[in-house]
C-alpha cells in the first residue's frame, strides 16, 4: 500500500464512528456525558491497522482477506441490563484505564442504517461527524481471554479430560492458553469443571496472568461462559472467548481477529472457516444479503442447513457489556439440552446488534479436536508446522512428513534429522548434530557436532559435544555424557556421568556410576548396582581399562589407571594402576579330547560291545 493510501486509510479510520456503544436517547446521553468512562491509554494511531473493508473488494491489510459481515445495524438506546453504561468497577481484573473519554463520547446521534453500513463497509469518514467521537471509535479497548475447558469430551472415550491430552508436547488446553498469552492477553480466565484439577495442572498454576473459573455442571458452552462472569465483574473491555480444544491456533490469527473485531464496531465477532466436510460443527447461517443471522449446531440443523460449509470455529470476541445479560436469555431448547454460546448470535441480532464474521483462510488451524482422529490430525499439523519452521532456521530434515518434533524443541543450524525421528518435550539439539533414523529423544540436551546413530532411545539425559552414540543405545534419565564420549550398540546407561573421552562401545549396562576421563569400558561390562534393596554406586576413575565381561559389584571404586582383566567379578576397590583379575586359573590337559572327548568315548563303548548311541 502506498504512503498516500495508507494515510488516507488512517484518516478514514480516525473518522470512524463509535459504532459499538449503545446510542442513548436524549436523556441517557445527558447522563453519559457526566459519567467518566475509564479507558486504556490510547496507543499511537499508527500502530493499529486499518479496518478491513467489507464490500470494497480491496484485500484486507488485517487478515488477508476476511470480510466484515454486519447482521443488523439498529442500535439500542440502552444496554440489556437497563443502564446506559456497563456496571461500575469492583472488577476482579486489574483494569487500569485511567483516562476519561472526551465529553459526549459515550453518546452518539441517531444515524440511519445506510450511513452506518457504509461506514462499516468501507471504513470511510462519515460526513458531519464530530472529530472527538472518531477518536473514541478508534481507541484500543482492553481485551482479556476466556478459555472454555470444562467440557466432558465424550467423543474422546478417555479416562482423562480431552483438554489434557498431549498434542506435540503440550496438553491441548495449554496450546490455547499460550496462544492467548502470545497474542498479548494481559489476563486469561480458564473455565474448568470436568476433571478440574487435572485441567488446572495442565494449564499450569503458577502464572499470575491466568485465573480459573469453575463450571459446576457441564450445561453447555453458554453456561461455561456465564460461569466466568464473577471473574470479570465490572470489566468493560472485550473478551476473546476460545474453545479449549483448538491446539493449532496461532497467536497471529488471534491478533488479527482482535483487530478485526475492534474495527468492526460490532459487539460480537466470530471466526469462521469454510471446510469441505463440516460434519459435527456449528454452521454459520447467513441472510440473502450475506449477513450472519445465527449459528445452528449440527445436531439441530435441517438437512438443508447441513449443506452449509461455513463453520463456527469456537473463537469469539465479545464486548463484555453485551455479553452477560443477552447470554442469560439463551435457553437449552435444543437436541443436546445445553445452553449454547452460539445462541448469542441470534439474541444480539434480534436486539438489533450487528455480528461480524472473520473468515479464516486456513481451516487446519482452527478445527476443534473432539475425537482421536482429530487429535492425530492436530498433532500432525503441529509437527508439520514445526518441521517447516526448523527448516527455515537452517535444519535439514530428510523427510518432514515423518519428523515428530514437539513444539518446544530447539534444534541448531546444520543439524540433520533422518526419517522417523521423534524429538519430544523440552529437548535441545545443538548445531551440526546428526540424528539417525528411528531415534527418539525426550527432554534431553545434545551438544554440537554429536552423532546419534539410528535407533537410539534417549530420555532426560545430557550429551556433550562431539559424542557418538548408538546405533541401538538406550540412555535413561540422569545420564550425563561429557564431550567426545562414545557409546556403542546395545549399551544401556542410567544415572551415570561419563567424563570426556570415555568409551563403552558394546553390550554394556552402566547404572548409578561415575566414570572418569578416557576410561575404556569393555564389551559386556555390567555394574551390579542393586542389592535387592538399594541402589549402590560404582566409581571408575580416569584412564581405567575395564576388560570385557566384567561385573562391578557396587559399591566399588576402581582407582585411576587401574586395569581389570576380562571376565572378572570385582567386589573390592582396586588401587591406582593395579591389575585386578578375579577368575579361576586356566587348566590345560594335553590330548584330553583325543583320550576322553565324546568321540573317544564312543569308540571305547563300541569296543566293549555297547550301543553306539
Ligand atoms: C462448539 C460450537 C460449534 C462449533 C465448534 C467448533 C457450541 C454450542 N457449539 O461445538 O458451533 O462449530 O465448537 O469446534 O458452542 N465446554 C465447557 N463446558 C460445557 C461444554 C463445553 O467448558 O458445558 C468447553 C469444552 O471443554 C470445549 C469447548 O467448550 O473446550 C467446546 O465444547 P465442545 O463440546 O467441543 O463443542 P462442540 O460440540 O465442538
Ligand atoms: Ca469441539
Amino acid at each position: 500500500m502506498g504512503t498516500k493510501r495508507r494515510k488516507a486509510t488512517r484518516r478514514a479510520r480516525k473518522a470512524r464512528p463509535p459504532s459499538r456503544k449503545p446510542r442513548p436517547g436524549r436523556s441517557a446521553r445527558k447522563a453519559v456525558r457526566h459519567k467518566p468512562v475509564r479507558r486504556k491509554a490510547a496507543r499511537p494511531q499508527s500502530s493499529s491497522p486499518s479496518p478491513p473493508p467489507a464490500r470494497s473488494g480491496r484485500p484486507s491489510p488485517v487478515s488477508g482477506g476476511p470480510s466484515i459481515v454486519v447482521t443488523s445495524l439498529r442500535p439500542l438506546a440502552v444496554r440489556p441490563g437497563g443502564s446506559a453504561l456497563p456496571p461500575p468497577a469492583g472488577s476482579a481484573l486489574p483494569v487500569s484505564r485511567p483516562q476519561v473519554v472526551p465529553a459526549g463520547a459515550g453518546a452518539r446521534p441517531a444515524q440511519g442504517l445506510s450511513s452506518l453500513r457504509a461506514s462499516s463497509a468501507a471504513g470511510a469518514p462519515l460526513p458531519g461527524r464530530p472529530a472527538r467521537r472518531a477518536a473514541v471509535a478508534a481507541r484500543r479497548r482492553d481485551v482479556c481471554a476466556m478459555v472454555l475447558a470444562a467440557g466432558l469430551g465424550k467423543r474422546m472415550l478417555s479416562e482423562s479430560s480431552k483438554l489434557v491430552h498431549a498434542v506435540a508436547g503440550r496438553p491441548m488446553v495449554r496450546h490455547v492458553v499460550e496462544a492467548a498469552k502470545a497474542a498479548g492477553m494481559a489476563r486469561t480466565v480458564v473455565v474448568v469443571g470436568n476433571q478440574a484439577d487435572e485441567v488446572r495442572r495442565a494449564v499450569g498454576e503458577g502464572d499470575k496472568r491466568i485465573g480459573f473459573a469453575y463450571q459446576n455442571a457441564q450445561l453447555g458452552t453458554g453456561h461455561a461462559v456465564l460461569s466466568a462472569e464473577s471473574q470479570l465483574l465490572g470489566y468493560e473491555g472485550d473478551v476473546l472467548i476460545l474453545n479449549g480444544d483448538l491446539p493449532a491456533l496461532r497467536p497471529d490469527t488471534l491478533k488479527n481477529f482482535i483487530e478485526f473485531h475492534r474495527a468492526s464496531g460490532a459487539p460480537l465477532s466470530l471466526l469462521t472457516a469454510v471446510v469441505p466436510d463440516p460434519k459435527g460443527y456449528g454452521r454459520v447461517m447467513r441472510t440473502y444479503s450475506g449477513d450472519v443471522s445465527r449459528i445452528v449446531e449440527d445436531s439441530d440443523a435441517t438437512t438443508e442447513e447441513r449443506t452449509t460449509r461455513e463453520i463456527n470455529c469456537g473463537i469469539y470476541c465479545a464486548d463484555a457489556t453485551w455479553l452477560w445479560d443477552p447470554l442469560k436469555r439463551a435457553r437449552a431448547d435444543n437436541t443436546r439440552k445445553e445452553i449454547y454460546l452460539t445462541d448469542l448470535v441470534e439474541i444480539l441480532r434480534r436486539d438489533g446488534h450487528k455480528v461480524a464474521a472473520f473468515r479464516h483462510p486456513d481451516p487446519e488451524e482452527v478445527l476443534g479436536v473432539n475425537d482421536r482422529r482429530e487429535l492425530a490430525a492436530a498433532v500432525r499439523a503441529l509437527h508439520r508446522r514445526k518441521a517447516a519452521a526448523l527448516m527455515e532456521g537452517g535444519v535439514t530434515i530428510l523427510d518432514p512428513e515423518t519428523a515428530y518434533i514437539d513444539v518446544d524443541v530447539k534444534v541448531g543450524q546444520d543439524t540433520v534429522i533422518e526419517p522417523g525421528v521423534m524429538l519430544r518435550g523440552t529437548t535441545e539439539i545443538g548445531r551440526g548434530v546428526v540424528i539417525g533414523t528411528g531415534s527418539r529423544i525426550a527432554d534431553s540436551v545434545v551438544g554440537d557436532g554429536t552423532s546419534i546413530l539410528p535407533y537410539c532411545v534417549i530420555a532426560q539425559s545430557r550429551i556433550g559435544r562431539a559424542c557418538r552414540i548408538g546405533p541401538f543405545a538406550h540412555l535413561r534419565p540422569e545420564t550425563h555424557l561429557e564431550e567426545e564420549v562414545r557409546i556403542g550398540n546395545f549399551v544401556e546407561i542410567k544415572k551415570t556421568r561419563m567424563a570426556p573421552g570415555s568409551k563403552a562401545n558394546h553390550l554394556t549396562y552402566l547404572g548409578d556410576a561415575e566414570i572418569g576421563r578416557k576410561a575404556n569400558i569393555g564389551a559386556g561390562t555390567i555394574t551390579c548396582n542393586f542389592d535387592g534393596v538399594s541402589k549402590l554406586r560404582t566409581v571408575i576413575e580416569d584412564e581405567v581399562f575395564v576388560g570385557s565381561d566384567t561385573q562391578l559389584v557396587a559399591p566399588v571404586r576402581v582407582r585411576r589407571g587401574a586395569f581389570i582383566g576380562a571376565g572378572s567379578t570385582i567386589t573390592k576397590d582396586v588401587p591406582p594402576y593395579a591389575l585386578a583379575v578375579s577368575r579361576a586359573e586356566q587348566v590345560v590337559k594335553e590330548d584330553w579330547v583325543k583320550r576322553f572327548g565324546p568321540r573317544a568315548r564312543q569308540k571305547n563303548d563300541k569296543g566293549r560291545g555297547g550301543r553306539a548311541d
